[in-house]
Parts: C-alpha cells; sequence; structure tokens
C-alpha cells in the first residue's frame, strides 16, 4: 500500500509546479477553458492566439521555459504503478464486460468481442481513471464484495454506488472501442493493438454494427443508473466523438493551420471521454457541481496531453514500436501539433499543410523539416503544460476522505507524468 506521506509529497511538490505559468499557456488555458462542458474558442481568443488570420500560424505563445514536468524526478511516489493501483477492479471491469456483449447472434458476437479478448483490451486508460477518481472521492476503495465481477444484468439499477462508477468504467471502454472499430473503417486500417483490424476481417458493414451494438449496450448499463445528469454527460462523449472525427476529415485550409482548431478536435475526439467519465463518477459520488468541474478538468488535461504525446511519438517512435510507420499522421494529410510549430519555423509547409500533403513529394519533403524544426520539443511542452494543469485540478477535489483516497490522487498524479512520459 502506498504510503499517504507520498500523496502528500506529490500534492506539495506540484503546487510549486503549478505556480510556474507563462502567459502566453495562460492564453492557451483560456481558449480550452469552459464552465459547460462545450468547447468554445471565441475569435478574440483566436485573434490573442493567432493574430487576424489562422495562416499567421502565431503559436509562439507556447513557451518551452516553464518547468519541465518530467523533470520532477524528486517526486518521491515514481515507483507507483497507478495501473497496478486499481487492476484488480479492471480485471473484474473487463470480465464484465465480456458478459455484457454476449449475444445469441454468432458472427455479432464474435465481431464484438474481438477487442475485449484478454491481452487485448489495450491500455484500459479511460477505465482505469474513472476508478482512480471514484476512490480518490471516497472514503476507501472497493469493498472484497465489489471487486468480484459484477453479474447483475446490465438493465439492473446497481444499489451500491462503487459498482454504479464501476459501470461508467465499464461504459468508457464500450465507448471508446466502439469509436476505435467506426475510426479504422473511416481510416480503411489494416491493424489495431496487434491484430488485424476488424474490418479487415468482417468487413465495413460489420465493423460498424458491431460498434453500435457496443453503444446500444453502453446505453442500457447507463440507462440503468437512473441519473439524468450522468445519462447526458456519458452521451455528449458521442456528440463529441462525431463531431471531432467530421472537424478532422472536413477541414478548411485555414482550419489546417490554426492551433485552435487542432486542439478543438483533439478535446472533442481524446479528452472529451476522459472529462466525462471522470466528471460522472463525481457526479455519482454526490460531488458539488465545483469539485465535480475539477474532476472533469482533470479528465480534460489528462486527455489533451494524452493526444498531444500520441503525435509526437508519430514522429519519434520506430514502426516497430508503433506499428505503423513514421509520420503516419502526416501521410494521412493530418497536420497535428508537431507540424503546427514546425510551420513556424519551415513556412514551406505551410502551403503543404493546407493542401493536406496531397502533391507528390509533399510528405518526403515535410518529415525531414518536421524532425530538423522544435515542433517536437515545443508539442511536448504543450503536453507536459496540459499534464500539470490536470495534476492542478486535483487540488480542487473536495478534500480528501482518507489513506485510500490519498493513495489514488497520487496515483491520478503519476498518471499526468506516466503519460507524458510514454514511448508508446
Ligand atoms: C482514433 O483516431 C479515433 C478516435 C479517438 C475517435 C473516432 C470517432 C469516431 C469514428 C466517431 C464515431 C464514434 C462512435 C462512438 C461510434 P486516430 O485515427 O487519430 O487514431 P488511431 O491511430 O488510433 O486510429
Ligand atoms: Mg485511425
Amino acid at each position: 500500500m502506498i504510503r499517504s506521506k507520498l500523496a502528500e509529497d506529490a500534492r506539495r511538490l506540484s503546487r510549486g509546479l503549478h505556480t510556474i505559468s507563462t502567459s502566453g499557456l495562460s492564453v492557451l488555458a483560456g481558449v480550452l477553458s469552459n464552465s459547460d462542458n462545450t468547447l468554445t474558442g471565441t475569435s478574440e481568443h483566436h485573434r490573442r492566439c493567432f493574430g487576424e488570420t489562422s495562416t499567421d500560424l502565431k503559436v509562439s505563445w507556447v513557451s518551452t521555459q516553464y518547468r519541465s514536468f518530467a523533470s520532477l524526478s524528486e517526486l518521491k511516489a515514481d515507483h507507483v504503478d497507478p495501473f497496478l493501483l486499481v487492476r484488480q477492479e479492471i480485471d473484474s471491469v473487463s470480465n464484465r464486460l465480456r458478459r455484457c456483449i454476449m449475444t445469441d447472434i454468432p458472427m455479432l458476437e464474435k465481431a464484438a468481442e474481438y477487442f475485449f479478448q484478454e491481452g487485448k483490451e489495450g491500455k484500459r486508460l479511460r477505465s482505469t481513471v474513472s476508478l482512480l477518481m471514484a476512490t480518490a472521492l471516497a472514503p476507501h476503495g472497493p469493498l472484497p464484495g465489489q471487486l468480484k465481477v459484477d453479474d447483475s444484468p446490465a438493465s439492473m439499477h446497481p444499489t451500491e454506488l462503487r459498482r454504479r462508477q464501476q459501470r461508467i468504467a465499464e461504459i468508457s471502454e464500450l465507448i471508446h472501442v466502439a469509436s476505435l472499430l467506426h475510426d479504422d473503417v473511416i481510416d480503411n486500417s489494416d491493424s489495431r493493438r496487434g491484430l488485424k483490424a476488424l474490418n479487415s476481417i468482417f468487413g465495413n458493414k460489420v465493423a460498424i454494427l458491431a460498434g453500435d451494438f457496443l453503444l446500444a449496450r453502453a446505453s442500457v448499463s447507463l440507462a440503468a443508473l437512473h441519473n439524468s445528469e450522468v445519462i447526458a454527460l456519458m452521451s455528449q462523449i458521442l456528440e463529441h466523438l462525431v463531431s471531432g472525427e467530421i472537424l478532422q476529415m472536413n477541414s478548411s485550409e485555414d482550419d489546417m493551420l490554426s492551433m485552435e482548431h487542432y486542439m478543438k478536435k483533439t478535446f472533442y475526439k481524446t479528452a472529451s471521454l476522459i472529462a466525462n467519465s471522470c466528471k460522472s463518477v463525481a457526479v455519482l459520488a454526490g460531488c458539488s457541481h465545483d469539485e465535480a468541474m475539477a474532476a472533469w478538468r482533470y479528465g480534460k488535461h489528462l486527455g489533451l496531453a494524452f493526444q498531444l504525446v500520441d503525435d509526437v511519438l508519430d514522429f519519434t517512435s520506430s514502426q516497430e514500436e508503433l506499428g505503423k510507420p513514421v509520420g503516419n499522421d502526416v501521410r494521412s494529410g493530418l497536420a497535428t501539433a508537431p507540424v503546427l510549430f514546425a510551420a513556424e519555423e519551415y513556412p514551406e509547409l505551410i502551403p503543404m499543410i493546407r493542401r493536406r500533403f496531397r502533391t507528390l513529394g509533399d510528405i518526403d519533403a515535410a518529415i525531414p523539416l518536421i524532425l530538423r524544426s522544435n515542433g517536437i520539443q515545443k508539442a511536448t511542452s504543450l503536453a507536459e503544460f496540459h499534464a500539470s494543469e490536470a495534476a492542478k485540478a486535483l487540488q480542487d477535489l473536495p478534500p480528501s476522505l482518507g489513506t485510500e483516497a490519498d493513495d489514488s490522487r497520487s496515483a491520478l498524479e503519476i498518471m499526468t507524468r506516466k503519460v507524458t512520459s510514454r514511448k508508446k
């Protein structure tokens, strides 16, 4: 068991860290802050960040001057693995998930269970964060009986709070996998999680329908929580995922050059799921609006940091580590944060970004420029900024109710660093 002293150390250190922020980064925080779960970048914000037109690419407000989160080696809780802390409970959620997607239609069951096979469940980041947040807000973690698989039917209301919060963990994974099934059809992908993509085995139609099926099962589980605020929060994730995907595929040339547009897309596609799952856990726990919004902010910033790192790894990881070629995003026509920052230094990237790297030779010309620029470092710094904002949000959670809550808060804080230091 982690000593709660570590939690105190972590909080003390993070308080020190969070005093360090540049004005430019505060502007970014302004662009992405909100009070009602919708992310709007106002034109005023836009002008402050980008000048009159987004093509100016005035993104120099991102500074690399603040202290790197990764340099907090003095944070003694380094050895704590947040995933390990909830491993047993996550395994039982995963087992329940496998039962919850059973159906008497063999092909549908085979397709639906594909990414829930043992060992193929992925990082389970979303469910892990949800359960850590649940304990962070509680007097204690799950009781021994609550670590056993919940075998009550999805439509039955769970009377215990922890069981209801486990449903959020379950629903977040169902939504995530459903979105990946759809995404692989859109991207015409042939692999995922070291397996063949489902669409490449069963075809696009079955892959889409399997995703819909997972969402249907998630909806029943969600309805059984009997909490309209939570139903609205978790449903909003679906709207955001779809909006993010459309924003990405249908951007204008100016949008393609806009960091604000990229961050908005990133919130919708990645951060909203974590943010709204964290908030749902807090709402179920009976937290006040402000406290639930702190949980939401944690999830939002963690999600943004996670995706920024993903976009950096697209350039810095090897094909073997990632399972896709270096610069895969650029090859797909996308301009992520490292590319947008690189275009500040190398304006010759701007026309290539505008035409989504479609002209012969664009990709071969762009990738070396991006690698030579400070784009990767700036995007990493931005990820670290969001990781530190996530850690900061933990301070606005309600007062801790005990050692296990402290330990989970430590683990959530450590998670912010794990996300930024990961290599794949
Ligand atoms: C991965 O993107 C995909 C997502 C994070 C979400 C995709 C969302 C949809 C397809 C909308 C439909 C949503 C639902 C819930 C059915 P990526 O292609 O950038 O990353 P990858 O390399 O993992 O494929
Ligand atoms: Mg994809």
